[in-house]
């Protein structure tokens, strides 16, 4: 039995998707679909390929086979700026901001760097105004305009992985791919977190990666569950809960 989707086209979907490394099939014949407005969960234990998945969906890797659809556009093996510049943002599992540089610098330089890659748009020193009130748009939209000439180094951890987010959306993407945004923050900041995400899905095609199964299943609208690289299983979260194979693969009976 399947859990009914959307009836509107993915934004976002893979058929077949697979990327070996060596004899290691990371990701195995993965067929995934994100919807505008759901929040989508990708669980599975350490190694079930889960940001090698984000990797091939957002173009960091390109696939050994099958098909990646990005709103009705066949990208698979497209490069990673070119995918940024079609509508996917993403954030990294490492945490991957200019440490000495303030947290609107950081935000500048990734609007930048979208743009003078894929247009040569913002080039101009008369378009540096809007380049910052973009800058400080996003800002204000993941809650950081308050830390703003605050050097992001010096952030907190949950403020830095906020900053994350802010980069991802910096190319006003249609699709988010966010691998473990929350990994290493404390509860206070979790909840921020929560509340961030859940404003995000409101218009964007969301896939979360997170381990915390408490989180996961208050928060994610769908789920896919990986396992050695490929999926275990796909449904709404009260499906995933009650999945037999999932339980034992991977929950252990404690979600
Ligand atoms: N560049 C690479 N070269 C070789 N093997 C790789 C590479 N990237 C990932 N792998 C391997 O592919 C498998 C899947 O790794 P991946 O990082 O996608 O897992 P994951 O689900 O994100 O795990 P985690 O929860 O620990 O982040 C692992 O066995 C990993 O060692
Ligand atoms: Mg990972």
């Amino acid at each position: 039995m399947t859990d009914p989707r959307p009836t509107t086209a993915p934004v976002l979907a893979s058929d077949g998707l697979t990327r070996n490394f060596g004899g290691l099939a990371a990701v195995r014949d993965v067929s995934i679909a994100l919807h505008r407005r759901e929040l989508h969960a990708v669980i599975g234990p350490n190694g079930a390929g889960k940001s090698t998945l984000v990797n091939l969906l957002s173009g960091e890797l390109a696939p050994t086979a099958g098909r990646i659809n990005l709103m009705g556009r066949d990208v698979a093996g497209e490069p990673s700026w070119r995918m940024a510049h079609l509508g996917i943002g993403r954030s990294f599992q490492r945490t991957n901001l200019l440490g000495p540089a303030s947290v609107l610098e950081n935000v500048r330089l990734g609007i930048q760097a979208r743009h003078a890659q894929a247009s040569g748009l913002f080039r101009s020193a008369g378009k540096a105004r809007d380049l910052i009130d973009r800058a400080d748009a996003v800002l204000a939209r993941i809650g950081l305009a308050g830390v703003r000439d605050q050097i992001a180094g010096t952030l907190s951890h949950g403020h830095q992985r906020q900053l994350e987010i802010a980069m991802a959306i910096a190319g006003t993407p249609q699709v988010l791919l966010l691998d473990e945004p929350m990994a290493g923050i404390g509860p206070e900041e979790s909840e921020r977190m929560l509340l961030l995400l859940k404003s995000l899905a409101q218009d964007h095609a969301v896939l979360l990666i997170e381990h915390d199964m408490d989180f996961v299943f208050a928060v994610a609208d769908w789920m896919t569950v990986m396992v050695d690289g490929a999926v275990l299983a796909d449904g709404k979260p009260e499906t995933i809960r009650a999945n037999v194979a999932v339980q034992s693969a991977y929950l252990g009976g404690a979600a």
